[in-house]
């Protein structure tokens, strides 16, 4: 094997780096010379952008998809004692969230192809406990709605939905984060749109967006933002314990132009997906699942397999090896079991949910942003074949 890198140090290509433009810049600064940084006109702006492009009923803009998730589980009513029903294939704010509104989070485990919770696990999960499911569209591939909304309907359950990864995916022509009650997004660095840190709740009732809203802000009574505009002080009223979840203004001014921009970052992440598709199709290692039809794939991450038995390299050499060739990776993720919090507090195992064990620990997401350029890509491929065929 060449001891020379594919690319310089100087150059160390990161992972998931956004791609931002001088429209973003433009309007952050326009923000600020406004003097309204805070929650106002832009975030509301930016709530009317996404409802839209989601065909959703309601949009209420927050600072994570953490907080979202933790908002939209309190204002689904659930409390001490119910159990959601959730995927080991996740992040773990999507288990802490449930958690943090006091309900206890029950995993079941993946589909082994297209590595979101599989309904059949979900059934075998029920309990007289059981009050809501929370998917996880992962990587951006839709999970199955019409069994899972089945599922729902004879039980009787919410259906929470983790957007982390899946702006842009629909499922038999319809938005996910539309399917349920709440539909929750994030717009963190990574992301496929990004404001640095930030999230959205997408609700499908009124009366929930509004709780949502004033949940977010303090608890304070809505319109409360307002309190310091040129109207002049308007008293308001704390209705209940809210949380300090707002998204500013400054944030939903980067957004709103990533928005704008969602279709061509879309197809260009199409476009690197396929050219990894077909650079490693000869190689002994995974690739990701062909879309189902009838749906549409975010392709947020594309993840290769590293199994050693059949590449001849361990998952975490293949990291350190792609490290080396200064290309950043990641690794999405390791099933939630493995972490020691939840096998002291949860006792759960990962051999309970063998599926997303062994995917954890061969997992490995390759760069995807619409950022690369054609030279990032081929080096990224060339780093790739470098490590599986020289091991
Ligand atoms: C599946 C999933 N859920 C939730 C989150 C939390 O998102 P945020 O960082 O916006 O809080 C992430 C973020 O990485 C994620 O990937």
């Amino acid at each position: 094997m060449s001891t020379s890198p594919i690319r310089s140090k100087e150059r160390f290509l990161v992972f998931g780096a956004p791609a931002i433009e001088d429209a973003e810049v433009q309007e952050v600064v326009a923000t600020m010379r406004t003097g309204w940084l805070g929650t106002g006109p832009k975030v509301a702006q930016f709530e009317q952008d996404i409802a839209q492009y989601k065909n959703a009923p309601h949009a209420v803009a927050v600072n994570s998809c953490t907080a979202a998730l933790h908002l939209s589980i309190v204002a689904a009513g659930l409390r001490q004692g119910d159990e959601v029903i959730t995927t080991p294939m996740t992040f773990c704010a999507t288990v802490n969230a449930i958690i943090h509104a006091g309900a206890t989070p029950v995993l079941a485990d993946i589909d082994p192809v297209t590595l979101n919770i599989d309904p059949v696990e979900v059934e075998k999960k029920l309990t007289a406990k059981t009050r809501a499911v929370l998917p996880v569209h992962f990587a951006g591939r839709p999970c199955d709605m019409d069994a899972l909304g089945a599922i729902a309907k004879r039980h009787q359950l919410k259906i929470i939905e983790d957007c982390a990864h899946s702006i842009e995916t629909q499922y038999h022509g319809r938005h996910v984060g539309t399917f349920g009650d709440f539909g929750c997004l994030s717009f963190y660095v990574t992301k496929n749109v990004v404001t640095g840190e930030g999230g959205m709740v997408l609700a499908g009732s009124e009366e929930d967006a509004a709780r949502i809203k004033v949940l977010s802000l303090h608890g304070m009574s809505k319109d409360a933002w307002k309190r310091f505009s040129d109207e002049g002080y308007k008293h308001y009223s704390v209705v209940e314990a809210g949380f300090k979840y707002n998204m500013m203004d400054l944030q939903a001014a980067i957004g709103i132009h990533q928005l704008r921009r969602i279709e061509k970052y879309w197809l260009r992440r199409q476009q690197i997906w396929q050219q990894y598709n077909e650079a490693f199709a000869d190689l002994p290692l995974g690739t990701p699942a062909d879309p189902d039809p009838q749906t549409r794939h975010a392709y947020h991450l594309y993840t290769v397999m590293i199994d050693e038995a059949k590449a001849g390299i361990s998952r975490d050499r293949f990291l350190s090896a792609m490290t080396a060739e200064n290309i950043g990776v990641g690794v999405h993720y390791l099933s939630v079991p493995e972490h020691p919090y939840y096998q002291e507090k949860l006792s759960w195992r990962p051999e309970q949910f063998p599926h997303a064990m062994r995917v954890g620990r061969q997992t490995v997401s390759l760069p995807i942003s619409a950022k690369l350029t054609d030279e990032d890509v081929a080096d990224v491929v060339k780093a790739v074949r470098k490590i599986v065929r020289g091991k």
